[in-house]
């Protein structure tokens, strides 16, 4: 699908012409189109981003918007292009829908492996008097659009951005490139943020950065950045960028909602959280850091993650974490440890990384210096390690870079593009593992 700038998603496209040729799958009765809705929210568009598809896994999908008054909303989902077969999801998890008023999220579950769905979302502003008076208004429909789910015998692609702070002009560069690579799912490995503190900047920058709709219909995976548990809206977070479907994981790990083990063709993409980049000791955390414990809760997830029959069947294992795994320039910057700039999470590095050798993990992609950098595999480390470059910037010793992974031919490329200089700063060749 092209990628679709926001004005025309919210006019049309030609599935959405195709499907006002073949008539709702609903009712839609007093139903608006999103740019009618304008207006709903006293002048306020009611819908304010596209879609944005997350959480992808073989068997449901996430999909987040933003809204610009009170509302509730849904999806419809179906295998028709026209939406005649569809189902309807509604945002919230519980008795009660959802009601907010800066983003809606709603998560589709049952659904087939490696198969293409089409949706749409409705929003529905919520007039909310009182207890006993609540007025709802009529639903404001995007158009329809679609996706492919995960699954072990689809396409095995992936590309990774990182570090890309808010920066809307680089975005809108790197979700053109990503458009052209067309990976299965791109993995945003952190950092998407500076601090969060203020709402409706960081509804724009999570759900429609570069303005594009980068994610209507291709999902990201997100990972979590350190500067992205920063701000006093931190733990707001959730609203806009949703955790992982709790039927993922077992009951022992139901607070770790970032992490996920997912099959992507002959890919197993593992993403852990390395969270804040200091100790949780540091004064600028205020005594509200509490990652030691969560770290180690990790490593028992990992330790278990890569023994499901899935991920242990696949032939290339690829994990995903921001913080880098590996120190550099011993020495130069001590702050896991000490004061000053931490470049490197040692204490996951202990945790983590005998896991990794013990399991054959081929690639661990890691992020927050802004350089693109390649480790090969070294005496004692099995793996390689990839740290992608700059997605802020546009200095030539900060290159902007998208990281491409793809099987071709057997075997696991990762290729590092350059899009400040249009080059490659990188091309690297993994066998498959031998069975663990
Ligand atoms: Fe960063
Ligand atoms: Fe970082």
């Amino acid at each position: 699908m092209q990628l679709i700038h926001r004005r025309s998603f919210l006019k049309g496209s030609v599935l959405a012409t195709l499907a006002a040729a073949q008539g709702p799958a609903f009712s839609a009765e007093g139903a608006k189109t999103a740019e009618e809705g304008k207006g709903a929210a006293g002048g306020q568009p009611l819908v304010t981003t596209p879609p944005a598809l997350q959480i992808p896994a073989p068997t449901s999908m996430g999909v987040a918007w933003g809204v610009g008054a009170r509302a509730t909303g849904f999806v419809d989902v179906g295998r028709k292009a026209d939406l005649s077969d569809a189902r309807r999801f509604f945002a919230g998890d519980a008795g009660l829908k959802a009601l907010d008023d800066a983003a809606l999220s709603v998560r589709l579950t049952d659904l087939t492996p490696d198969s293409v769905y089409y949706y749409r979302t409705g929003t529905v502003p919520i007039d909310f008097q009182g207890a006993y008076k609540i007025l709802p208004g009529e639903p404001v429909l995007s158009d329809i659009a679609s996706f492919r789910t995960l699954g072990p015998s689809a396409p095995a692609s992936f590309a990774v951005i990182n570090d890309t702070h808010e920066n809307n002009k680089a975005f809108a560069l790197l979700a053109e490139k990503i458009e052209a690579l067309k990976p299965a799912v791109t993995v945003w490995n952190g950092d998407l943020c500076n601090w969060l503190d203020q709402m409706p900047k960081m509804v724009q920058n999570l759900l429609n950065p570069g303005l594009c709709g980068f994610a209507v219909s291709r999902p990201f995976l997100f990972v979590p950045g350190n500067h992205d548990y920063r701000g006093v809206l931190a733990r707001e977070l959730p609203r806009l960028l949703m955790t992982r479907e709790p039927a993922e994981r077992d009951s022992a790990y139901w607070k770790l909602g970032r992490n996920f083990a997912v099959r992507q063709g002959d890919i197993a993409l593992i993403g852990l959280d390395t969270g804040e980049d200091k100790p949780d000791g540091r004064s600028e955390w205020g005594q509200l850091a509490q990652f030691a414990p969560y770290r180690e809760l990790q490593a028992r997830w990992l330790a278990d993650a890569l023994e499901k029959p899935e991920i242990k069947a696949a032939p290339f294992v690829v994990a995903f974490c921001h913080i880098p795994l590996i120190d550099d320039a011993p020495g130069a910057n001590p702050g896991d440890l000490e004061e000053g700039y931490a470049s490197w999470q040692r204490p996951c590095n202990k945790l983590w990384a005998p896991l990794f050798e013990k399991h054959g993990v081929q690639l661990v992609v890691t992020a927050h210096r802004h350089k693109f950098r390649f480790d090969a595999p070294a005496a004692g480390r099995s793996w390689a390690h990839a740290v992608g470059g700059s997605g802020c910037e546009l200095k030539p010793d900060r290159a902007l870079t998208v990281l491409e992974g793809k099987v071709v031919g057997g075997q696991l490329k990762l290729i590092a593009h350059d899009l400040t200089s249009g080059t490659v700063l990188g091309e690297y060749t993994f066998k498959p593992r031998a069975s663990t």
